[in-house]
């Protein structure tokens, strides 16, 4: 059955997207750059009939004065424009920005959880960082680009008014500097892509380093994970170097061709004067205009390096939504009781190399609706992997898990989610207030709820000592909350939530015995009348479940109450004694 789909679209093709909506504002925003070129090039059109009408011997106070007026007023409102294509462009920009990041965050909702581990911090560059150059690509770097392309061609135009011999001979210039922009063009966009991901490189390695910054310094080793940093920024930087290096010839070619086709009008204006079949006041004016011919070509050159770094970025965003998402099921099948089944169920990761590698394999077993069942196993024998698969973290590589006979991936997601709690051993709590953070698994949860889920699990002795109670604000992951208090928010989540099937994946496990006992009670309490699925190192708290799996290599070896199993398992005899051997553990013992 397949449930998880991909889009495929081309990078460049979201971001239009996204500005589609602000068509009318981008629009205007090009035509204001285009009547800005003009407004540039006016005051020299003015300027050399002001010329001609000096040159006629007899000028006239008003006609000086009108031409006088019109460069004043065109150079005010060249700036009015140019003001308005950067208003229009910075609002069509924020927007689309807006819609593209709520966009790429709505299908995170929907993405399978588990292609999303690990990977923040490339996920938060590619919806902040890379989305938000598109900002500055609106509302400068087109704009620049069509208004210096316009402005271009409107002084050749002219040129060619002027006289279509000097206009040829500009035109050598252009070829060559052309020629020369071409290579840099060819040249640029691999070195670019490969700047962009050194960029994001950096940027992994300085969040590893500042996340792993205690542990580092526990063992004295922050000089030697900060060479990682430090070698990834100075790839960038040679990176940089590498790209200015090859590209510094043909620019200085391109640069050369633009800024000076002076060399060839003056000498072809002056021998065409000399031989009078040009006017004076016709070569000031195509000396004038041939000076700027070229010049905003180069502003189109210096926008080629923001769109090199654009594109490579729309990459990473369109990884962002190529993320697998599950498939929404298109009808709602009324599910039976809470009965959940593995049936042959096999999931296996891909390995760096491509390989598959089988973590679970054809693993098969019945939870009956209200029961408890727990799973034991060495470590790394599969036991979180079976949880993140009832939880539907991640679809089954082979076989199915189906609730009240219903395969979850047909259960649609909201519905889902109301069928299943899971609380882990480092319970996630967000940014916000204790209230936030419970409430979370009900919004809309009365006041009495709220509270019975604070007391039913045991948060409400916590909340006794903090001043400002349900309303203390914890930071990030719960920072300033021991453990165990974290752990008893989670649970008090889980009972708010009330959902009818539980997942407990050594929801203990961090806790001294003492927090320990006290968080165990709070979740004898939760799991009463659920299917409960417990994964637990301390096996005498899971003595009294109905019935324990036993699971070694990703298999299913037995299954059993905790009396059978300890009476014929040799997997399971040998944890139990592990398990009382390190209850008995002390110091110097
Ligand atoms: N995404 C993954 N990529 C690579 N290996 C994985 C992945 N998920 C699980 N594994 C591997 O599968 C095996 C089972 O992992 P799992 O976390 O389910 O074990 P566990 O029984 O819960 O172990 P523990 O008791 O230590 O928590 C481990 O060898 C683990 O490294
Ligand atoms: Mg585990």
């Amino acid at each position: 059955m397949p449930t998880k789909t991909r889009n495929m679209q081309n990078p460049m093709h979201i971001f239009w997207r996204a500005a589609m909506p602000d068509k009318g504002k981008l629009a205007l925003a090009i035509l204001l750059a285009c009547l800005a070129a003009l407004l540039e090039v006016a005051p020299f059109v003015l300027i050399w009939r002001l010329a001609e009408e000096a040159r006629s011997g007899s000028p006239e106070t008003g006609t000086i004065l009108r031409l006088t007026g019109g460069v004043l007023v065109a150079v005010i409102l060249r700036f009015m424009a140019q003001g308005g294509v950067t208003v229009l462009g910075h609002m069509a920009g924020f927007r689309a920005e807006c819609r593209l990041r709520s966009d790429l965050v709505e299908r995170m909702r929907h993405v399978v959880p588990a292609s999303v581990e690990g990977k923040s911090g490339q996920l938060s560059r590619a919806v902040m960082d890379e989305v938000g150059r598109f900002n500055s690509i609106l509302a400068h770097t087109v704009p620049d680009a069509i208004s210096g392309l316009f402005l271009s061609l409107v002084c050749m135009g002219l040129l060619f008014w002027i006289d279509g011999r000097l206009f040829l001979a500009a035109l050598g210039m252009l070829v060559l500097g052309l020629g020369a922009q071409g290579r840099i063009v060819r040249a640029a966009p691999e070195p670019f892509a490969r700047w962009v991901a050194a960029d994001g490189r950096a940027t992994s390695a300085l969040i590893h380093y500042v996340r792993g910054l205690a542990t580092l310094r526990a063992f004295n080793r922050q000089a030697d994970s900060l060479h990682e940093v430090r070698d990834s920024i100075f790839a960038i930087g040679k990176l940089a170097s590498d790209i200015t290096r090859a590209c510094s010839k043909p620019y200085s070619i391109f640069n050369l061709s633009m800024t000076v086709p002076l060399l060839m009008i003056l000498p072809c204006g002056l021998w065409f004067f000399t031989r009078q079949t040009l006017a004076v006041s016709d070569l000031l004016y195509a000396t004038a205009i041939g000076g700027m011919m070229f010049l905003p070509l180069t502003k189109v050159a210096m926008c080629l390096p923001a769109l090199r770094t654009f594109q490579a970025g729309a990459a990473h965003v369109q990884a962002v939504r190529d993320l697998p998402v599950f498939a929404e099921p298109p009808a709602v099948k009324p599910a039976g009781d809470n009965t959940v089944v593995f049936e042959n169920v096999s999931y296996s990761v891909r390995s760096a190399t491509g390989k598959d590698i089988p973590v679970l394999q054809g693993i098969s077993f019945t939870l009956p609706a209200g029961s408890i069942t727990t799973v034991s196993g060495p470590s790394g024998s599969g036991k979180t992997t079976l949880a993140r698969l009832l939880a539907r973290l991640d679809d089954v590589s082979d076989g199915r898990v189906t609730i009240g006979g219903q395969d979850i991936r047909s259960i649609p997601q909201q519905a889902f989610q109301r069928l299943v709690s899971i609380v882990f051993q480092d319970a996630f709590l967000f940014h916000g207030t204790i209230r936030e953070n419970i409430l979370l698994a009900r919004p809309e949860a009365t006041e009495d709820a709220l509270m019975h889920a604070v007391e039913a699990s045991g948060c409400a002795e916590m909340l006794k000592r903090l001043p400002l109670g349900l309303d203390t604000p914890v930071g990030d992951k719960g920072f300033g909350l021991s453990g165990g208090e974290k752990q008893r928010i989670a649970i008090a989540r889980a009972f708010l939530k009330d959902s009818p099937i539980l997942i407990l994946d050594e929801a203990t496990a961090f806790l001294d015995p003492v927090a320990a006992k006290g968080v165990s009670r709070s979740l004898g309490r939760l799991m009463g009348g659920k299917t409960v699925l417990a994964i637990s190192h301390r096996l005498h708290e899971i003595e009294n479940a109905d019935v324990t799996l036993i699971l070694e290599g990703g298999c299913l070896k037995d299954k059993g109450t905790h009396e059978d199993l300890l009476a014929r398992s040799a997997i399971y005899q040998r944890l139990w004694a592990l398990q009382k051997q390190s209850s008995v553990w002390r110091l110097g013992g």
